[in-house]
Formats: structure tokens, C-alpha cells, sequence
């Protein structure tokens, strides 16, 4: 028998004899019974302690395993919970950390396109200020070729309005002083190295109405009748017939010849008989 196994019967014999001491000999088996058992199970008891060295507090029951369940499910999804946010939070700081070097990169192509931006805009600059000088001499060599053609026109002014002609634009003009038909005034025109005029501007038109006379002008349609050509052969456009005007051939009569009749309205032309004696107006154009 080991020491501690006397402890215990020691300790068995003791407690007996206070329960026989208290209860009397009629209760006395039944009581050491249920003594020798209520030792037993402390000893039990005793024995679980022992191995479970750091536990305080009463011995676990069946009932307290049942309590620990809760706590241990709620210990799983706390840790599922941690688990879950470390996950998330790791794919955040990756997330970001791509982002992050997403923008960098966006930033340097930005800074790149900036400069090259920057270069393109200095070389327009450039171009532009080569253009504008180039603009500006160009302006002041028209401002100096205009003026010389002012002096000019003066000149052959002067120089032209001595032998009976007029310059109006480019054009040199010539008044008839006597009186002849069409195809004759004509002729003298092509003498004088000109022909008859061809009017082929309002401007030009308002010009030879100035003259204040009934002129033959360059405008005929002895070729095919109604289809009014200029003495150059082009065909005419733009005209200033007279209301009613042209109707030789609305009455039967030979009127293939144009002139200024009513010079005082802008629509003054009349077609006339060919030879018809009238004035006429010759025209020199400027060798280009
Ligand atoms: C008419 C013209 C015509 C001219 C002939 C005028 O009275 O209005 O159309 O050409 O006479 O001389
Ligand atoms: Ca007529």
C-alpha cells in the first residue's frame, strides 16, 4: 500500500466516525454507504484535478462542454471574420498599389505629351512669325505696286487724254467726233489699234453712259438673228437692253446693231439698223 492510498483510508475512517458520531447506530450502514461513495467521487474528483493542473473553479460537468459550443462557433467566425478582412484589406494595398503605378505612368505619358505639346506649339509660333513678316512684306510690296499703278494711271491720263482718249480701268476710250453706220465705225475703231467697246461691268456700263451721247458699242447678232454676240465673239451675259429692247425682230425690222440710246438710265441699249449714221466708242484694252 503506497502513502497516498493510507491517506485516503485514513482519511475514510475519520469521516465515518463523525457520521456515526452525529447519527447513531441506526443510520449507520446506509450513511457509510453513501459516505464511502461521496469520498469516492471526491476522490474523483481529486484525481481529475490533479491532471488538470491550471483549472480553477469547480471540475467540468456534461452541461459546461454544452455552454462551450456557442463560444467556439463564435470563436470560428470571429476568426473567418479577421480572415475575411486581412483578404480584403490585401486586395485593397494591391488595388492601390496598381492604381497607384497606373497614375505614375499616366503621369510621365502626360508630362511626354506636354512637352512634346510644347514643342509643337513653339514651331507653330515660329511659323507664324515667319508668316507674318512674310505677310507684312507682301502687304507693304502691294501698298508700293499700288501706289506706282496710281502714278501710272495719272501718267497715261495726262499722256492719252491729249489724242482723244480716255483711261478708265486698264481701258483706253475713244469718242468718235463725226457720225457713221455700224460696220464703218468699226473699221476705225481697228485703225486706231482698238475696236468697238465691250461692256463687261456695271462699272464699265455706268462709265460709257457718262459720255452723255447715243454710241454704237461692240454688240451685234448680224449672225444668227437673236443671238447677240461681242465683237471679241463671246457671247453676251449680262446686258442693259432698254425696256423693251431688243425688237427688230419682233416687228420685221433690221435691227442687228446694238448702242446707248437712253444713256441717262442704266438700262439704256437699243438694238438700231446697222446703217444707221450715229457716233460711236472705241476701246483699247491694256496689254497684260
Ligand atoms: C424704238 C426702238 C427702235 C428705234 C428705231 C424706237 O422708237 O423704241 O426699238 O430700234 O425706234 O429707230
Ligand atoms: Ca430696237
Amino acid at each position: 500500500m503506497t502513502k497516498l492510498q493510507s491517506i485516503q483510508l485514513n482519511i475514510k475512517d475519520q469521516l465515518m466516525d463523525v457520521y456515526i458520531n452525529e447519527e447513531g447506530p441506526s443510520g449507520y450502514p446506509h450513511k457509510r454507504k453513501s459516505l464511502e461513495n461521496s469520498t469516492e467521487s471526491i476522490y474523483q474528483n481529486v484525481m481529475i484535478h490533479s491532471l488538470e493542473p491550471n483549472r480553477t473553479g469547480p471540475a467540468p460537468s456534461g452541461a459546461a462542454d454544452v455552454k462551450k459550443s456557442p463560444c467556439r462557433a463564435a470563436a470560428v467566425c470571429l476568426s473567418l471574420l479577421c480572415l475575411l478582412l486581412l483578404t480584403g484589406l490585401i486586395t485593397l494595398v494591391c488595388l492601390f498599389t496598381k492604381s497607384n503605378s497606373e497614375w505614375k505612368m499616366e503621369l510621365v505619358l502626360v508630362h511626354n505629351n506636354n512637352n512634346n505639346l510644347t514643342m509643337e506649339r513653339d514651331q507653330l509660333q515660329t511659323s507664324y512669325n515667319i508668316l507674318a513678316d512674310e505677310r507684312d512684306r507682301l502687304h507693304k510690296g502691294v501698298e508700293d505696286m499700288t501706289e506706282k499703278i496710281n502714278d501710272l494711271h495719272k501718267m497715261l491720263q495726262a499722256c492719252c487724254s491729249k489724242q482723244g482718249w480716255t483711261y478708265f480701268r486698264g481701258s483706253l476710250y475713244y469718242i468718235s467726233s463725226t457720225m457713221a453706220p455700224w460696220q464703218q465705225s468699226r473699221s476705225d475703231c481697228q485703225q486706231r489699234g482698238a475696236d468697238l467697246v465691250i461692256i463687261n461691268s456695271k462699272e464699265e456700263q455706268e462709265f460709257v453712259r457718262r459720255f452723255q451721247k447715243v454710241l454704237w458699242i461692240g454688240l451685234t447678232d448680224t449672225e444668227t438673228e437673236g443671238k447677240w454676240r461681242w465683237v471679241d465673239g463671246t457671247l453676251l451675259t449680262k446686258s442693259y437692253w432698254a425696256s423693251g429692247e431688243p425688237n427688230g425682230h419682233l416687228f420685221g425690222r433690221d435691227e442687228d446693231c446694238a448702242e446707248i440710246m437712253n444713256f441717262n438710265l442704266e438700262n439704256s441699249w437699243n438694238d438700231d439698223s446697222c446703217y444707221q449714221q450715229k457716233s460711236w466708242i472705241c476701246e483699247k484694252t491694256w496689254p497684260v
